[in-house]
């Protein structure tokens, strides 16, 4: 397995470009099972979950084409089965995507079901309930979700979400697209990455609004039809350099982003002390060499601050002046990245879904692990403020979710490498 070896003390200063949002692509990349035209994806991040989904459809049949120009050609008229297999979905939950537009188009679907993982257990209930509202029979066996929705289309329903959820509120709306008649989503996720899907299924001829709040309404239509369509820049990967970057106490500035859809995150690197400018498309952030302050914050869906964000803002805290606490409010079990950060001689105490943190000068140096994706940047973050050398092994998690994350940090000037297994 590979590992990055980051020598710490580094200021960061510098451009970086950000790439497109991976929790866009995903759905975007199911929502073209929905037709039985050619969609073009523009500005595809490249990262190993995009291949995941795609290879993913490959198996069912769908033609991929991959240009030149982070650009992808979907043809899925010859799909052959609608089976997402266990070897596949163990890798990604977000597989989970392809049930509602395989349900809705073709009237059947098999996905594994997504096991626990490392942050909480995670079940798509919420998912399955709509869809058997819509009209599908859903019944488990052998560890797969099998939906039929006995050769009649899925029925427009009002669906009242218990929980926001992204995928499970992304889910509904592309199986509404082409049911019958009207569905309505409550306490639909207001995510941005929500709001970018429903733009693609717009472009490609659906009738949908209302997303972006809580309340999202889909005419089901007869067929959608093939388009091309760019994915939004990632915010998560624009915050988690901009939190790199406020740590080691540098200047930089991010390219190719959406400032509008960070204002939680800006506004809480504000409290730490950084100075903040932002453009229509882009962010610029200077510490002007200057200690973090500690920041007391709470993770909720958007557009509060996102709890993919939360493992580096701890990294930050770690090394801030003062103290506060840090509370998980969407997964269960989000804090593997303390006991790893506590190795590197932070002073972190977890409380139920609270972390108590007093900041330290520095940290120490040390082999860590990675335990999920956003974990992972957390502990480079780590690895770039400690005294000494860093070891961040089992990286494929990094590799999930930011792309080519250690040549981006050495164009701000990091010293950081891959060791290749
Ligand atoms: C998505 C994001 C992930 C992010 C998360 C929360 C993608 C591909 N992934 O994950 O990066 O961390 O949103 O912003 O977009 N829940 C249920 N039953 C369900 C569905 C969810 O109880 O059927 C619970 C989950 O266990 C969790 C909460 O709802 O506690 C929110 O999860 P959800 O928004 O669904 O996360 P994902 O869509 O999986």
């Amino acid at each position: 397995m590979d590992k990055l070896v980051i020598q710490g003390g580094t200021q960061l200063n510098g451009e970086i470009r950000i790439a497109g949002a991976k929790n866009s692509a995903l759905p975007i990349i199911a929502s073209t099972l929905l037709t039985s035209d050619v969609i073009e994806i523009g500005n595809l991040p490249h990262l190993f979950d995009i291949t995941t989904m795609l290879e993913l459809l490959g198996c069912m049949g769908v033609e991929t084409v991959v240009g030149e120009k982070l650009n992808v050609q979907i043809n899925s008229s010859s799909i052959r089965n609608f089976s997402a297999p266990y070897e596949l979905v163990k890798t990604m939950r977000a597989s989970i995507l392809v049930l509602g537009p395989m349900l809705s188009r073709f009237g059947e679907a098999e996905v594994a079901l997504p096991g626990g993982c490392a942050i909480g257990s995670r079940p798509v209930n919420l998912h399955l309930a709509a869809m058997k509202k819509m009209g599908a029979q859903i019944k488990m066996e052998n560890g797969y979700i099998k939906a039929n929705t006995r050769g009649k289309r899925l029925k427009g329903a009002h669906i009242l979400m218990d929980i926001v959820t992204v995928t499970g509120t992304e889910n509904v709306m592309m199986a509404a697209t082409l049911a019958e008649g009207q569905t309505i989503i409550e306490n639909a996720a207001r995510e941005p990455e929500v709001v970018d899907l429903a733009h693609c299924l717009r472009a490609m001829g659906a009738d949908i609004s209302g997303e972006g709040t809580a309340t999202i309404t889909i005419n089901g239509v007869e067929r959608l039809h093939g388009g091309s369509y760019p994915i939004m820049p990632d915010r998560i990967e624009t915050g988690t350099y901009l939190i790199a970057a406020a740590a080691t106490r540098g200047r930089i500035k991010v390219k190719d982003t959406r400032p509008n859809i960070l204002e939680a995150v800006l506004s809480k690197l504000e409290e730490a002390g950084a100075q903040i400018e932002i453009g229509p498309n882009w962010i610029t952030l200077d510490m002007h060499g200057q200690r973090p302050k500690a920041v007391s914050l709470t993770t909720a869906p958007y557009p509060a601050f996102p709890t993919d964000m939360q493992a580096q803002f701890t990294a930050l805290n770690a090394i801030s002046e003062g103290s506060g606490s840090i509370t998980e409010t969407v997964f269960e079990n989000r804090f593997m990245h303390v006991h790893e950060m506590n190795r590197m001689g932070a002073d972190l105490r977890v409380e139920g879904n609270t972390v108590i943190f007093r900041g330290v000068a520095a940290l120490k140096g040390a082999p860590v692990m990675a335990t999920d994706l956003r974990a992972s940047a957390s502990l480079v973050i780590a690895g770039l403020v400690s005294e000494s050398e860093t070891t961040v092994d089992r990286i494929y998690h990094i590799d999930r979710g930011y792309e080519c994350i250690e040549e981006k940090l050495q164009l701000l000037g990091a010293k950081i490498r891959r060791l290749p297994s």
